[in-house]
Formats: structure tokens, C-alpha cells, sequence
């Protein structure tokens, strides 16, 4: 092979080396195992042919087909370095504010009713001047029962189907689920002397057998207001003002608020009074019927003195409210476990 030859043979190897593509990894490895290839490398090649040159050549042969070779080592070194770079630039250009691949944009969630209910209640309370107290929902006998002028044994207590825990009792005092949130009129009174003006919501239990209207777990919101020259017609006027401020303002079947004071009983209030709220239903006989929503009363002398407040010097009243009744009647919910099943169909709707 005479000199001129290699020499045209290294000019078109320099051409195809310049030229190749080298913009993706793919073109990368075609161009090592092409121009780099031990085995079946052009530039091997070229290297196996240098014997046919003239000996006097052959050194200045060797030398430019090095250069050829470096000149390969040095496009694919540079190509491999800007392909790593690239793919790091692109990380940092990462466009966080793509929208997600998600194929229909997720749900928006919403209150569930009940919540939606007591932040209700407790707002209109609150504007009228109540403070917000909580009690534990494990409670003793002494806060919830005996305190609350239900003597051990006394009939009144099986008004109130409740779970007892087998818990040791403290100060032997039986341990149980609390069967209404009245526990937190005693647990306030025995923190703070008069005046008092609290409400306390929260979870109640009982050992009831579930139907439309009732769930062996449930929600009060509980009131209390002891001071001097406290009055039935205070209690009449503020739970009206109540009934007013929470029904007028939905569209709900009770719209107009039409309540109605019904004697009654309970162990720690004398007089007691529940209050029903109508339930309009055409479908019913007479158009609708009375639903209770609470009760209600002067709280007993023997319950401020188990306090250690003095009943010549002050009176209270005291109500507790059952919240799944106020949503029902405020929404034509007809079936409290409803509002225990989670069902979303159902919950969407408010
Ligand atoms: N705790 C009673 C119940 O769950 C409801 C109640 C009645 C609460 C009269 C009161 C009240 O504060 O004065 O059945």
C-alpha cells in the first residue's frame, strides 16, 4: 500500500469522524465500536495496513494514525460529557408546575354533616356569650351519674342503657362510657365558682339497640348557666333564640322553628322541661309529627350542692341536645345510621 494512499484512507476516516452524530447514547456506541472497535475498528484497520508501507514511512504513518485515533477518543469523550450533563440540565429545568398525570382531577372532600352541625351549634352558642368546655368520654359514676343527683340504684339510672368498663375504679367509682355529656356541668362547677356559662359538646354512648333513630353512640352539645337570679324565662328565651338562629337560617323542614315545651323529667334539673321541634312530613297523618330535640331545666339544689355551690345564693339552667336530631330535622334526614355508613353518595350531599 503506498504512502498516498493511507494518507486518503486517514482524510476520509478524519471526514466520517467529524461528521458522525453523536446526540444520543445509541450514537455514541455506534461510533466507539466503529471507529474505536478493537477488533473490527476502522482505524484498527488502518493500523493493520501500515506494514505495506515503505519502512521510511512508516513512523510518520503511525504517528497520524495516533492523531486519527485521539481525534475519535477526543469527539466520543466530549459527546459521552455533554450527553451526561444534558440529562442532569434537564433535571433542573423539571417543570414542577406540569399538572399531574392523573386522568380525572381529584375529588374535593368536604365537612362531614355531623361536623358541619356542631360548628353550627357552637357558633350561634358562642354569640350569645358561652365559653367551650370538654370532658372525657371515659368517665366515673360520681360525674356521671351519682353527682348528677342519681342516687346507686335509683331507677332514674336505667333511663340511660350504659356500658360499664371493667377498668379498676378510682376512689371506688364504677367506670363507664359516658351516657350524656351532663358529667361536664359537675367537672366544670367543681373547677369554677359562679357565674358559669358554658356549653360542652361532644360524644355520648349507650348500650341502646340501633334503629332509624337511634345509634349506640351519638353526639350532645351540652349547656349551663349558674349565677345569680338565673329564671325558667331565661332558659325559654335563650333556647328559643337558639331554635330561631339554627332552623331559620336553613331550608330544612323545620324552617319556622315551630317548638313546644313538654313537661318532663330529669334527675338533676327541677322543673325539667324537653323541647320537640315540628317535623313536617305530608305523607304522615296531621302533616308532620313532634320531634324532641332536648332537654332542659332549673338544675337541682342537690346538684350545686354536690359542687359545693350555694343554692340560696345561685340558680342555673341547664339543656343538652342531641346533634344527630339537628341534623336530621334540619336536612329531612330520616335515618340516623345514615350518618354512620360512610357512604359518599349520602355525604356529597351537604
Ligand atoms: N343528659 C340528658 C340526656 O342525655 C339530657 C338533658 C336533660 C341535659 C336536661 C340537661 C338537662 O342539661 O337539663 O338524656
Amino acid at each position: 500500500m503506498s504512502e498516498t494512499a493511507l494518507e486518503a484512507d486517514i482524510a476520509a476516516i478524519q471526514a466520517e469522524i467529524d461528521a458522525a452524530p453523536l446526540a444520543t447514547p445509541d450514537d455514541a456506541e455506534t461510533f466507539r465500536v466503529r471507529f474505536l472497535g478493537r477488533k473490527s475498528g476502522v482505524v484498527t484497520d488502518l493500523f493493520s495496513k501500515i506494514g505495506a508501507v515503505p519502512p521510511e514511512q512508516r513512523r510518520e504513518m503511525g504517528q497520524r494514525l495516533n492523531g486519527l485515533k485521539q481525534s475519535a477518543q477526543d469527539r466520543l469523550d466530549a459527546a459521552l460529557a455533554d450527553l451526561e450533563s444534558g440529562t442532569e440540565a434537564g433535571a433542573t429545568d423539571l417543570d414542577l408546575t406540569l399538572p399531574g398525570r392523573v386522568p380525572a382531577p381529584a375529588e374535593r372532600g368536604s365537612l362531614h354533616v355531623l361536623t358541619q352541625t356542631l360548628a353550627d351549634i357552637q357558633d350561634i352558642f358562642r354569640s350569645f356569650g358561652f365559653a367551650v368546655a370538654r370532658g372525657p368520654e371515659i368517665e366515673d359514676d360520681w360525674h356521671n351519674f351519682t353527682a348528677l343527683n342519681f342516687p346507686p340504684d335509683h331507677p332514674a339510672r336505667d333511663m340511660q342503657d350504659t356500658f360499664f368498663l371493667e377498668a379498676p375504679a378510682p376512689e371506688g367509682r364504677g367506670v363507664l362510657l359516658r351516657t350524656h355529656t351532663s358529667p361536664v356541668q359537675v367537672r366544670v362547677l367543681e373547677a369554677q365558682p359562679p357565674p358559669v356559662r358554658v356549653i360542652a359538646p361532644g360524644r355520648v354512648f349507650r348500650n341502646e339497640a340501633i334503629s332509624y333513630k337511634s345509634y349506640c353512640l351519638f353526639h350532645q352539645v351540652e349547656g349551663l348557666v349558674v349565677d345569680e337570679g338565673v329564671s325558667f324565662a331565661d332558659l325559654k328565651a335563650m333556647l328559643t333564640a337558639f331554635a330561631r338562629a339554627f332552623f331559620g337560617a336553613s331550608d330544612g323542614p323545620a324552617r319556622e322553628a315551630k317548638m313546644r315545651f313538654r313537661p318532663s323529667f330529669f334527675p338533676f334539673t327541677e322543673p325539667s322541661a324537653e323541647v320537640d321541634v315540628w317535623w313536617a312530613d305530608e305523607s304522615m297523618p296531621g302533616g308532620g309529627r313532634w320531634m324532641e330535640i332536648l332537654g332542659s331545666g332549673m338544675v337541682d339544689p342537690n346538684v350545686l350542692v354536690n359542687v359545693g355551690v350555694d343554692p340560696e345564693r345561685y340558680t342555673g339552667y341547664a339543656f343538652g341536645m342531641g346533634v344527630e336530631r339537628m341534623a336530621m330535622l334540619r336536612h329531612g334526614i330520616d335515618d340516623i345510621r345514615l350518618l354512620y355508613e360512610n357512604d359518599v353518595r349520602f355525604l356529597r350531599q351537604f
